[in-house]
């Protein structure tokens, strides 16, 4: 054999076993949520649960028993959704209400709604979120991508304590990512004009910053505000990236990636798990409590950015819960 045909097979062995390895070690270090706590009589809300790891968190809270309120834009597809959990648990409490965070009066109407029709939230779920949105500005004069993924879900939060006071012990669960290592922020203009991946990196640090912020501002309510990483995830949060990126998405979703159900793990250690019982302020990855950036743990940026938060989604002393 010709010795360059040797040094390419060479190498495409040495890149298969490389390929492998990292393969075994993202299973191997994988979490999952251990927890056989089962949630009769509790009310479990989750934003974003059309796809990817929301419904998988929707479909694990359902086994247990829990009633499922989903908040979803796409209101065919959530109708799916419901009928899939229903199928695949048997439990058909399942309840829709229509929510959009690019509008923070859609926001107002779904938590109204929840007031109106439900009598307590042990569990809220902030796992909404999308990559890709673009920078335009939504009628509430705010970059949607910072809207839909800290904003509204901020809103969202703060509209729905006193439910979640009135039911506690009850918990708040908030889908970060990684990707707040990547932030560059702002804490004095929130609402900055930026490209669509430092908008995404500084709303990710911005959801770690809130739920520190809540974990603060509700100590001693029995309500506890956790964050996390999901991992590396395959979802359709990629649809908004632009097609000529989709085969390299394909390659490294196959190799590298969770799957939804896989991805949904930490969400739901931090739903219901025991061990997570009374903690609150922390970030979770693969199930387990990690590091955050310097600036996720800054306790005066926290506080700044939760005040500047108020301001730009105009709270109103009314709802305000905390
Ligand atoms: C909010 O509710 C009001 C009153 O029902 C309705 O007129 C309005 O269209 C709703 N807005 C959104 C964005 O859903
Ligand atoms: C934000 O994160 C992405 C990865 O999603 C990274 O490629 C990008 O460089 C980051 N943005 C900034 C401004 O660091
Ligand atoms: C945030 O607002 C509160 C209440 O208005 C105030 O007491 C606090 O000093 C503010 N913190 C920062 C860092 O702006």
């Amino acid at each position: 054999m010709d010795t360059w045909v040797e040094t390419v097979l060479i190498i495409l062995l040495i890149i298969v076993l490389l390929i492998l390895f990292i393969k075994i070690y993202v299973i191997a270090t994988m979490g999952r949520c251990t927890s056989t706590r089962q949630l009769n009589g509790k009310t479990v809300l989750i934003t974003g649960a059309n796809s990817g790891i929301g419904k998988e968190t929707a479909i694990d809270l359902a086994g247990r028993g829990a009633r499922i309120v989903l908040g979803c834009r796409n209101l065919k597809s959530a109708e799916k959704t419901k009928d899939e959990i229903i199928a695949q648990t048997g439990n058909d409490n399942i309840v829709i209400y229509p929510l959009d965070f690019e509008s923070l009066e859609s926001v107002r109407n779904f938590s109204k709604l929840i007031h109106e029709n439900e009598n307590r939230l042990d569990i809220l779920i902030n796992n909404a979120g999308a990559g890709g949105l673009g920078n335009r500005k939504t009628e509430d004069g705010l970059h949607v991508g910072i809207q839909v993924n800290h904003f509204g879900p901020f809103l969202l939060t703060n509209l729905l304590l006193d439910l979640l006071k009135e039911s506690a012990p009850s918990r708040i669960v908030t889908v970060a990512s990684f990707m707040h290592v990547f932030a560059r922020l702002d804490p004095n203009d929130l609402n900055k004009e930026n490209n669509d991946l430092i908008n995404y990196n500084n709303s990710k640090l911005c959801n770690i910053l809130m739920s520190n912020e809540l974990a603060e501002k509700l100590s001693g309510t029995n309500v506890i505000s956790n964050s996390l990483h999901p991992g590396a995830v395959r979802t359709e949060l990629y649809k908004n990236v632009r097609w000529y990126m989709w085969p390299i998405i394909k390659t490294q979703n196959v190799l590298f990636f969770k799957n939804s159900k896989q991805g949904a793990q930490t969400t739901i250690h931090c739903a219901v798990c025991e061990k997570v019982d009374g903690v609150t302020g922390k970030y979770y990855s693969d199930c387990k409590p990690k590091w955050t950036s310097s600036s996720a743990k800054n306790k005066e940026l926290s506080a700044k950015v939760w005040n500047e938060s108020v301001k730009l989604v105009k709270l109103q002393p009314n709802e305000i819960h905390y």
